[in-house]
């Protein structure tokens, strides 16, 4: 972790900075502009001679960016270059000022700072991105130039390079039996996640509730829930994790919290300052018994509940339990930033904000119409029957998200911190809705990536539905619409959503996915057990009074289709470990929280990890690849999508070493009458439009349930290019052993 201990704070002046210009290129017009002249400047005293020594040996001077504010130019050689960044001298050293360097150059991306006047934005020694580079006036900076160094990579970067492991801490491992999953469990299982090759966890609540909601129902936003643990637990954690070269991001409810919250408490008796902290109205035309509008919300009720107390009905977007906060007060967004505050002072790494389309409401309170041709016969309950014109993705929402984005900024600067994350979910098939999250524009950005659910909709999709081209059409539309320089998420599953086995009814196009989710261009999200591809438990009537997600319950509960529907619940069944200890070896207590899933005995992490071939295996080894290029800043090209086949390469267009990866899905089974014997003959010579007839792909990787007597059923294998044959649901890796400039992606 980064130390806050405070740099040395050099006495050097601005001035002296300009003799770092060879004193023939020196523009009398320019020094005027900073109100120097030429016999102003003085010697280098105080700074590094090797540094100045190093700078005077780069015998190109080149002009930077010169105006108003700021005098840059920079010095290479051969072997390395210099940036000086020279502010202007004001009485106003509290005004910032932010530019883009990179386009200077071609090759360099970063620099690390060398050396900077008093009270930096940076460390020494940090690297930044050059695209977007701080300095209050009066400031002046120089950087060594550089291409792309890991250690860059690794404080700023981190969140694009790693698998994100996104855990429910009450269904992963129990330590102290009673039945429900704890921060001392998870600390236990660590070393597991380690050698997944996870870089971030997720965790979703942790913080002190009731309950109903899996946490998401919040009664106090700094604290621990005793059933996970203490605060000092907390401390453990976050220390192991970051002993392991980890990163921890925790789930952020701002929309809305539980009505045991304090605040909400207080707002029921009319207490200051929380008499306007959540949204309250007094009924439709003041008529106190009619709610205010028809808003349906997303757990299947209004989105409105009486308070007899204050004799005024409340909002939630979420169950009535979950009053949502009024972010047009300016004491909740400062609320909010304190808890954020309180989390990072932990060490935290980043957030994921929940629900983020509903943090605002339209303060017209018109009803929502419903959508055209809606086919729901229940819309007292159906949230998808009604277009959410105003109480989702408001414009003001936005705004939110930036304003947090530059809180994170402000903190990491001002604590010397690594990159914060924040990551939304937006959770809209509109994926115009879902950019605008990114932020208007690269000086006032909002979250570095939205939860892009699109792998997981398409696995929702109807069976005759999941066909190569269907997937190309989901994929493109986020790659297509991602704003310039932005960074997405791939997701197939999460607490929301079934998992990736049940959604596909078998486990055998899993590899396949594996390889969308971690190939794809974006950082993946990997919801806890899918690496083993673990089933939802099936919720009928007999077991429905087990079910912990209330929300379940308001779409009625004798329908057997519906609670199956409705529960999440099966995606939450505990983290299976093994078959010899009682309940997978998550608790030794009679009764988990949430019940096992009832494939636990064969499908478990001991059994995969024992077997030759194993989706858990296959898993880590494709996770090990994606370490390194063209993975993280290569390129992607699609190069076949049908009805049975999507297929793409990825390769770096600046790193020749780094291999060129084809990798190919057989989607046979992901809908169409899975077929044992059913197989497709794929000539890549012709769809790679090859110079060289006879060039070879090498064997990497390949879906567990590839045939042995494949000539793909061996890593390290040359198999032609002209002639791959996939089986149903089967999927491979191939490195091509070829050059990019020996293939025409033209018209692919
Ligand atoms: C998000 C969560 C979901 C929760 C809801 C309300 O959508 O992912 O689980 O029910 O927010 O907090
Ligand atoms: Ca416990």
């Amino acid at each position: 972790m980064v130390s806050n201990k405070e740099e040395d704070s050099s006495i050097i002046t601005i001035e002296e900075l300009f003799s770092l210009v060879p004193i023939e290129k020196l523009n009398e017009n320019d020094l005027k502009k900073f109100s120097f002249n030429l016999n102003s400047i003085k010697s280098l005293s105080h700074i590094n001679k090797n540094l100045i020594e190093s700078i005077n040996k780069c015998d190109l001077y080149h002009e930077g960016i010169i105006n108003e504010d700021l005098f840059s130019f920079y010095r290479s050689n051969k072997n390395e270059a210099y940036l000086i960044v020279i502010a202007k001298d004001s009485s106003n050293n509290k005004s910032f000022i932010r530019y883009t360097f990179s386009k200077l150059f071609h090759d360099y991306q970063i620099g690390q700072l060398k050396f900077s006047t008093k009270n930096s934005f940076y460390k020494s020694n940090q690297f930044i991105d050059l695209s977007f580079v701080q300095l209050f006036l009066n400031q002046a900076y120089v950087f060594k130039l550089d291409y792309l160094s890991s250690n860059y990579i690794d404080s700023l970067h981190w969140w694009k390079k790693g698998l994100i492991y996104q855990i429910i801490p009450s269904s992963f491992q129990d330590s102290n039996n009673d039945g429900f999953g704890d921060l001392n469990g998870l600390i236990q299982r660590l070393d597991y996640i380690q050698q997944l090759g996870v870089k971030t966890i997720w965790l979703t609540p942790i913080y002190k509730s009731k309950f109903r909601d899996l946490g998401y129902d919040i009664s106090d936003y700094c604290s621990i829930d005793p059933r996970f643990g203490t605060l000092d637990d907390f401390k453990t954690l976050i220390n192991e994790i970051h002993n392991r070269q980890m990163r921890l991001m925790v789930d952020f409810v701002p929309n809305h919290c539980s009505i045991e919250h304090p605040w909400f408490q207080s707002a029921l008796k009319n207490e200051k300052p929380y008499v306007d902290y959540f949204i309250w109205h007094s009924g439709k035309n003041k008529d106190s018994k009619i709610p205010p509008t028809n808003w349906i919300g997303y757990a299947g009720q209004s989105m409105w509940t009486w308070s007899p107390e204050r004799n005024q009905w409340y909002l939630h977007q979420f169950m009535d339990c979950q009053p949502d906060l009024n972010f047009r007060n300016e004491n909740v967004c400062q609320e909010i930033e304190n808890v954020m505050k309180f989390w990072l002072d932990l060490g935290v790494d980043g957030f994921r904000a929940d629900a983020t389309k509903h943090l605002i409401e339209n303060d017209q309170f018109k009803d929502e119409p419903l959508k055209e041709n809606d086919q729901h016969d229940d819309l007292q309950v159906e949230y998808e029957a009604y277009e959410h014109t105003e109480t989702s993705n408001q414009p003001d929402t936005y705004k939110i998200i930036t304003r947090w984005r530059r809180f994170l900024d402000e903190y990491i600067t001002n604590n010397k911190r690594d990159y914060i994350i924040l990551i939304t979910e937006t959770q809209d098939k509109d994926v115009d809705s879902d950019m605008k999250y990114y932020g208007p524009n690269r000086w006032s950005r909002g979250n570095d990536m939205a939860i892009n659910f699109f792998l997981a909709y398409f696995l929702g999709e109807n069976p005759e539905n999941r066909t190569g081209e269907k997937l190309s059409k989901f994929i493109q539309s986020w790659l297509e619409k991602l704003p310039n320089e932005c960074w997405t998420t791939w997701t197939m599953s999460s607490h929301d959503s079934k998992r990736v086995a049940t959604k596909l009814a078998s486990s055998n196009l899993i590899d396949g996915f594996y390889m969308l989710l971690l190939f794809l261009p974006g950082t993946p999200i990997l919801y806890y057990g899918e690496e083993i591809g673990m089933e939802n438990l099936q919720y009928t009537k007999e077991i429905r009074h087990e079910i912990n997600d209330l929300s379940a319950f308001n779409y009625g509960i004798n329908d057997e289709n519906k609670i199956e529907e409705k529960t999440r619940d099966g995606q939450r069944t505990p983290m299976q470990w093994n078959s010899d200890e009682i309940n997978a070896g998550f608790t030794n207590a009679t009764k988990p929280y949430h019940p096992l899933s009832k494939s636990w005995k064969t499908i478990n992490v001991q059994n995969q990890l024992n077997s030759n071939r194993s989706h858990l295996k296959l898993f880590k080894q494709l996770v090990q690849l994606r370490q390194n290029e063209p993975f993280y800043s290569g390129k992607f090209q699609l190069i076949l999508a049908d009805k049975y086949i999507y297929s793409f390469i990825r390769w770096s267009s600046e790193l020749e070493t780094a291999p060129i990866y084809l990798i190919i899905i057989n989607m046979f089974g992901a809908g169409q009458n899975d077929r044992e014997d059913q197989h497709i003959n794929l000539d890549f010579i012709k769809l790679l439009k090859c110079k060289n007839k006879n060039a070879k792909g090498k064997v990497i990787a390949r879906s567990t349930n590839i045939k042995d007597n494949s000539s793909l059923s061996s890593e390290g294998n040359q198999v032609d290019l002209n002639d791959i044959c996939l089986y149903s649901s089967e999927s491979v890796l191939l490195q091509l052993l070829l050059n990019i400039h020996e293939i025409d992606l033209s018209s692919t």
